[in-house]
């Protein structure tokens, strides 16, 4: 195939997005993680299921980054995943490191490579791959808005026993308790949900997404991922196919949202180019007063990367 994508960081998100992206038939894929033979055995795992699941995708499982090379887009899930108790944003001191070493080494071989961040906490990850990187802003973009985004859509259809396919909605800020579900431009058939559902209703529903990461947790005792794979494939796919998508995600906002020298979930456009536009929706004060939360709620995290030598 003439694209390629990275995925860095062979564990649960990193494997499970590689299946995704060969068994769309997107891309080739290169897995790659410090343990030895892991990505190995995961990509040949992957490739011995091709003829079954009907895929040419090559997938090539390695330990250093020469194979990396010329990628078109590069998926940083190298790091560690919360345990039970842990918020995302303890994961900072140990995380920051590797996803700096990750990015260097990235760069090497891939100059030219849109950089999706999904390590967490993924908004101070995703200053760290910028600011090490030295990319322009359209080409670093942090994965968590599509996937809370998603989780509040099956919460919806859950609710109103309708297909998932008829929802669409919108979370945005930061990766963390403080992100911000729109039940104004969230929607079922183009019908806002506060047509739809009562206030108390609604109240729940935005609270089972800001705790989604957590839920599963309980559950796995470890971070989700299948439908965090799912999201950043829908991204790489938008990137991919050019297909100029709107999908909520992390970006570097310039004063967008009143918000300067700060990634955020805001929505944008996905194409070739990376990110192409920031949509600015109109918000109400309410609205705003929340994301104004969320936001001082990353600069702390990014102020805490400041503090810390990694
Ligand atoms: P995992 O532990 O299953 O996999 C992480 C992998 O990274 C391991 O295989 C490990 O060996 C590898 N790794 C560590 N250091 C590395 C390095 N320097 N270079 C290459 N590989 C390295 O963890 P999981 O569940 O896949 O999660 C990965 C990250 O993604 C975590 O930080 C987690 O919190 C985050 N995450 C973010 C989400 C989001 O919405 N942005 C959603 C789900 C997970
Ligand atoms: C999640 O939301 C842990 O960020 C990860 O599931």
């Amino acid at each position: 195939m003439d694209r390629k994508v990275t995925v860095v960081g062979a564990g649960n998100v990193g494997a499970t997005t590689a299946q995704r992206l060969a068994e769309k038939d997107l891309c080739d894929v290169v897995l790659i993680d410090i343990v030895e033979g892991v990505p190995q055995g995961k990509a040949l795992d992957l490739t011995e299921a091709a003829p079954i699941e009907k895929h040419d995708a090559k997938l090539t499982g390695v330990n250093s980054y020469e194979a990396t090379e010329g990628s078109n887009i590069v998926i940083i899930t190298a790091g560690v995943p919360r345990k039970p108790g842990m918020s995302r944003d303890d994961l900072i001191g140990t995380n920051a490191g590797i996803v700096k070493g990750v990015t260097q080494q990235v760069v090497k071989y891939s100059p030219q490579c849109i950089l999706i961040v999904v390590s967490n906490p993924l908004d101070a990850m995703c200053h760290v791959a910028f600011e090490t990187s030295g990319f322009p802003k359209n080409r670093v973009i942090g994965m968590a808005g599509v996937l809370d985004s998603a989780r509040f859509r099956a919460f919806i259809a859950m609710e109103l026993d309708v297909s998932v396919e008829n929802t669409h909605a919108f979370v945005l800020g930061g990766h963390g308790d403080t992100m911000v579900p729109l039940p104004r431009y969230s929607t079922v058939a183009g019908i806002p949900i506060t047509e739809l559902m009562t206030q108390d209703r609604i109240d729940a529903l935005v609270d089972r997404t800001r705790n989604g990461g957590a839920e599963i947790v309980k559950f796995l005792t470890t971070s989700a991922y299948y439908a965090p794979a799912s999201a950043v494939v829908e991204m790489a796919e938008s990137i991919l196919k050019d297909k100029k998508k709107i999908l909520p995600c992390a970006v570097y906002l310039q004063g967008e949202y009143g918000f300067n020298d700060l990634f955020m979930g805001v929505p944008v456009k996905l194409g070739a180019k990376g990110v192409e536009e920031i949509i600015e929706i109109k918000l109400t004060d309410e609205e705003k007063k929340a994301l104004q939360h969320s936001a001082d709620a990353v600069q702390s995290l990014k102020d805490a990367l400041k503090s810390l030598k990694y």
